[in-house]
């Protein structure tokens, strides 16, 4: 049976900027130089903890210390335009990017206007191929006077984004209706302040949460500096949740669902009540939880050993709707998938549920697939392949992957069959 999307109902795929635009010079840029090796040394052991039916041979890449050193990434800097034209290509009406900050912002309180301009013309090659920005302010990169400064851990971190907020918002506002000021904050956060992986690699609870503290008022800040500039776009988050699923509802496994729906989905979201136009949703997981966490059945996974299931983007949309009651884009969802043989059946599948959810009034108005392009992906480097769109990175030769092809008939039918 043909199910069809609701009328104008926007279709794409994100990226963000360190992941894919290349020549890039912020914190993580000098912390990969610092950590390749090690990284690369690492993988074996730091891979099996996260996967552990993996199979190191597949991704011999891993172990070269030049995957942890984004360099050139894929090149979308200069290459943006002929990226634009194959998201088009591919029936897209919406894509996501993400500005980054230390371009914009190179030293404490000056502006690089040659960079500001670039991405004018950035957003309005979006613009003029009909393509609906959906513009990040911050995806987890810091430009270096920040990072010296202390970062998201910063007394002045909620001011200072602030101020490039509202910068960026008077330069391209006039392009802009989406803006999502922050990408994934307890993800980054919690890497970073909790678990020590990701720069500056603290292990403290304390820190984390002051990090977190942090970033709810930055987003507070520049959520109102944004609606000065422009009363009509619509503010948000980039939200990383969880569908935490009870098995068979027993009780343990509900209160302990209880528990992380608290602690990871809402705590955050709740802080911003009042400050939030849209919910933007980034999901990726299930978490079945039977006496203990992810208890996943794992009958499909991903090249990083992630749980295909494909009934959860839906179950966690319905369940933030009932919680939020405002319209939901998803803004990030997808695989690494190197060989493309789940990412057709993945997308596909989950698309299906999640036109149950809006056929039973569950307000979804977008879907933007992770990601356009393969993408640096952060501590795990280059070889984890997330793209539609394969990108070889010793000719930055751009190929569309089959199952792009399958979504762009989605994409273009608004419709699935
Ligand atoms: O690549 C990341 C992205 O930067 C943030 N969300 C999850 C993606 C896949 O891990």
């Amino acid at each position: 049976m043909r199910k069809q999307f609701p009328e104008g109902f926007l279709w794409g795929a994100s990226t963000s900027a360190h992941q894919v635009e290349g020549h890039t010079c912020n914190d993580w840029t000098v912390w990969e130089k610092e950590h390749a090796e090690a990284l690369a040394a690492g993988a074996e052991t730091d891979v099996w903890k996260e996967w552990e039916s993996r199979d190191t041979t597949k991704f011999p890449e891993m172990f070269d210390p030049k995957n942890y050193i984004s360099g050139t990434a894929a090149d979308h800097y200069r290459q943006y335009e002929k990226d634009f034209d194959l998201a088009v290509s591919l029936g897209h009406t919406a894509h996501r990017l993400s500005i980054e900050w230390s371009r914009i912002e190179p030293e404490r309180g000056v502006f690089n206007e040659d960079e500001v301009a670039h991405y004018k013309q950035v957003i309005s090659s979006l613009r003029t191929r009909g393509l609906e920005p959906f513009v990040t302010l911050w995806h987890w990169t810091l430009p270096l006077w920040l990072r010296d400064e202390g970062g998201m851990y910063a007394k002045h971190f909620p001011a200072y984004f602030e101020r490039y907020a509202q910068k960026v918002a008077a330069a391209l506002g006039e392009d802009v209706t989406f803006w999502i000021t922050l990408n994934e904050p307890e993800v980054v956060a919690g890497h970073s302040y909790l678990k020590g992986y990701w720069p500056p690699q603290k292990r403290s609870y304390l820190k984390n949460r002051r990090a977190v503290r942090n970033l709810v008022s930055a987003h507070r800040r520049a959520y109102k500096a944004i609606k000065h500039v422009d009363p009509d776009s619509k503010i948000c988050v980039a939200k990383h949740n969880v569908y935490f699923e009870a098995y068979k509802g027993r009780l343990v496994n509900r209160l302990l669902k209880w528990v992380a729906d608290w602690w990871w989905n809402d705590w955050f979201l709740k802080k911003i009540v009042g400050y939030q136009d849209v919910i933007t949703l980034n999901h990726y997981h299930r978490n079945l939880i039977n006496y203990g966490f992810n208890k996943n059945e794992n009958k499909k996974v991903s090249d990083m050993g992630w749980e295909l299931y494909p009934a959860s983007l839906a179950a966690i949309a319905r369940e933030m709707y009932v919680k939020y009651k405002l319209p939901i884009y998803v803004t990030e969802h997808g695989l690494a998938d190197a060989d493309d043989s789940r990412r057709a059946w993945f997308i596909t599948e989950s698309l299906k549920h999640l036109h149950g959810a809006i056929a039973d009034g569950v307000d979804v108005r977008g879907y933007l697939h992770w990601s356009l392009l393969d993408n640096f992906e952060w501590d795990k480097g280059f070889w984890p392949r997330f793209g539609l769109i394969e990108i070889d990175y010793e000719t930055l030769e751009r190929t569309v992957r089959p199952s792009a092809q399958v979504y762009a008939k989605i994409c273009r039918e608004n419709a699935l069959e």
